[in-house]
């Protein structure tokens, strides 16, 4: 454009040319200003790329058969472990508080700081066999602080019974009256981990029956006045381990049930007294540790840093030194996790396909990137950044949790980036050009784009699920979110506009409907979308998929209602074959598909789960 501009310049004749000379400088200054532009662009981008290890991705994933194989047997150490250490008298007491005492409805509480082991206490007595054979029924459910009053009332129903569909779609007072009705009459054990407000329990109380059965709730806070509102009863306050119980956890984390060399007993002690006796500190030093060469003088190089941080702060600052200790190709996948609302059950499928269509991950010749982002999650997980909450029947994980505390330090490390952004309070203003984009509260605000810009998002969660979701709603994504790879709804729509074709860097759709929603149409346009490699929509109602979806060349993952068919494809091999495609959930089988497949139309196709015929 520049030289267009300045050819036509030299055209011009003297005169024109003495007219027109003050609009040359103009446009030479512009210009100009446009390359420092440019620069500061491209600096930003070469810093970034360092900053996320957008370059040592690649190199660092470049695993082989015989990395997979280690992978794989450091998870079943893990999975044979029992971790927990200490507690015996806390369990004993705590036990002895539920099973004994009035025969009333009572309260037990456990209070402590973040990170000391209440969870894993009230779990422990939760599992244990006197408790157990004691209680007739016993639910567990995450309360966190930004609860809501319905899903508490679901998670604690479904510890209890079936979740039919009729108790889906109850209206709040009669779910509580109905899970007053399937605990009337028995001695039921009800844990609620991590209250954060007095308000839950004014809200919930009245679906626990108080009778003469010797029911109990056992509570989990950080704050006792909580607990206290709840019970008058002396909470049970939960002691820092002591300098055995914390070298034992140290051990158990770093070397897995071999015993620690002598030489570095003494330098390993003195690293375990900087965690002052916290688990949660321990345990993500012990994760850091184990992963680095064990020798005195790597340890004692930790042990400066510590004493150094110990000096500034408390000891929960060792969580920030695991993050610094992260790989690079490791850095923006954790950071990720802050996205996710508090205490939430994070799907690792869902976890590993985001970092997938943000880039965080990349396949390598001889390792799929699913496989690559499985690796890095098992990596998280040994450093004890994230926890695993279940797995599936080949050991992989199927389901984990980040501590709050670790994703308070992503939200944080992650608004100083830049990188993320998680509005969960209305009355706060929201930073302008985040990357990524997390919403747990009301929208209304982030709606307008005049007081906000999300123009740089690149992906963007919507978690709240009350929000009625309109089009509006759409209309304010397309047009404020166009650089988006990732769109996760919480709640489903009754229509998706065909202007959904505009987000053309889309990699990742998924839309977690519940049953009041009912999608019946997906838009045609869906199939211009020339990246899509996810398209995952719950409870949608449609039979047909889209007649061009033989197109999308780069879809991977296929799952929306049950009994959804294919259409018939042209005629055209390259046309008709999806050659990525290798999830392709919910499908009906007839004829024609089983033909399709014989035909070798999804050439990586791995699993059609609740296939219909
Ligand atoms: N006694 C223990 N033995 C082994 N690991 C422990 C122990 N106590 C805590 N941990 C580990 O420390 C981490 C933090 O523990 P937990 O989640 O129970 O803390 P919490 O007190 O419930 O924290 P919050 O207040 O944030 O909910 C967990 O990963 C847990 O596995
Ligand atoms: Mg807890």
């Amino acid at each position: 454009m520049c030289i267009v501009e300045v050819i036509k310049q030299r055209r011009r004749n003297f005169i024109g040319e003495f007219i027109h000379s003050f609009d040359h400088a103009n446009m030479l200054h512009h210009a100009a200003s446009n390359i420092t532009n440019i620069k500061n662009i491209i600096r930003e981008i070469y810093n970034n790329r360092n900053m996320y290890g957008i370059e040592e991705e690649a190199e660092a994933s470049s695993g082989d058969a015989e990395q997979a194989y280690q992978l794989l047997e450091r998870r079943r150490r893990y999975l044979e472990e029992d971790d927990v250490v200490g507690y015996v008298d806390d369990t004993e007491t705590l036990a002895k508080k539920l099973i004994q005492g009035t025969p009333q409805r009572d309260v037990i509480s456990i209070i402590g700081m973040g990170g000391l082991g209440k969870s894993t206490l009230a779990k422990k007595v939760y599992n244990n066999s006197n408790v157990k054979n004691h209680f007739r029924c016993q639910a567990w459910v995450y309360v966190s602080q930004e609860y809501k009053i319905r899903e508490l009332l679901l998670s604690i129903l479904k510890c209890l019974i079936p979740i039919s569909e009729e108790i889906y779609e109850m209206p709040d007072e009669e779910l509580k009256r109905t899970l007053c009705e399937n605990l009337k009459g028995k001695r039921y054990l009800l844990v609620m981990d991590d209250i954060w407000k007095t308000q839950v329990w004014d809200e919930i109380k009245d679906s626990f029956p108080n009778e003469l059965t010797g029911s109990r709730i056992l509570i989990t806070s950080r704050i006792k006045e909580v607990a206290m509102y709840a019970s008058k009863n002396d909470p049970h306050f939960l002691r820092l381990l002591n300098e055995n119980e914390s070298w034992e956890l140290f051990c158990k984390k770093m070397f897995r049930g071999e015993s620690c060399p002598s030489n570095l007993e003494e330098l390993g002690k003195q690293i375990v007294r900087c965690c002052k006796g916290l688990p949660l500190s321990i345990i993500v030093l012990g994760g850091i540790l184990a992963l680095k060469e064990k020798s005195y003088f790597t340890w004692s190089k930790w042990l400066c840093r510590d004493n150094l941080i110990q000096d500034k702060t408390q000891c929960l600052d060792i969580l920030g030194l695991s993050y610094i200790d992260l790989p690079r190709y490791l850095r923006s996948c954790f950071l990720n996790v802050g996205v996710f609302p508090e205490d939430y059950e994070i799907s690792a499928r869902q976890l590993t396909k985001l970092g997938i269509a943000e880039g965080f991950i990349q396949g390598t010749c001889n390792r799929e990137e699913e496989d690559v982002a499985e690796d890095y999650l098992e990596e998280l997980i040994d450093r004890s950044l994230i926890q695993v909450a279940s797995r599936r029947s080949d050991g992989g994980v199927k389901t984990c949790r980040i501590h709050d505390l670790l994703r308070d330090f992503c939200i944080k490390e992650g608004a100083q980036q830049k990188f993320l952004v998680v509005h969960s309070n209305p009355k706060h203003s929201l930073t302008n050009k985040p990357r990524r984009v997390s919403i747990l509260c009301e929208t209304s605000q982030c709606l307008s784009l005049d007081h906000w810009d999300p123009s740089c998002a690149r992906s963007l969660l919507l978690f709240n699920s009350q929000l009625n979701f309109d089009t509006n709603h759409w209309r304010w994504i397309y047009k404020g979110f166009k650089l988006i790879r990732a769109l996760y709804l919480k709640k489903l729509v009754s229509s998706i506009p065909k202007q959904l074709g505009k987000l053309i860097h889309l990699r990742y759709l998924m839309i977690d409907g519940d049953k009041y929603d009912r999608l019946n149409a997906i838009p045609a346009s869906i199939c211009k979308l020339p990246f899509l490699q996810t398209i995952d929509i719950k409870f949608c109602v449609i039979n047909w998929l889209p007649k061009d979806i033989w197109r999308m060349k780069q879809l991977r993952y296929l799952k929306i209602s049950k009994g959804i068919r294919l259409p018939v494809p042209r005629i055209t091999m390259y046309e008709s074959t999806l050659s990525n495609l290798q999830v392709l959930s919910r499908l009906v089988v007839t004829s024609q598909t089983v033909s399709l497949v014989t035909k070798c139309r999804f050439p990586n196709w791995v699993q059609n789960s609740a296939a219909t015929f």
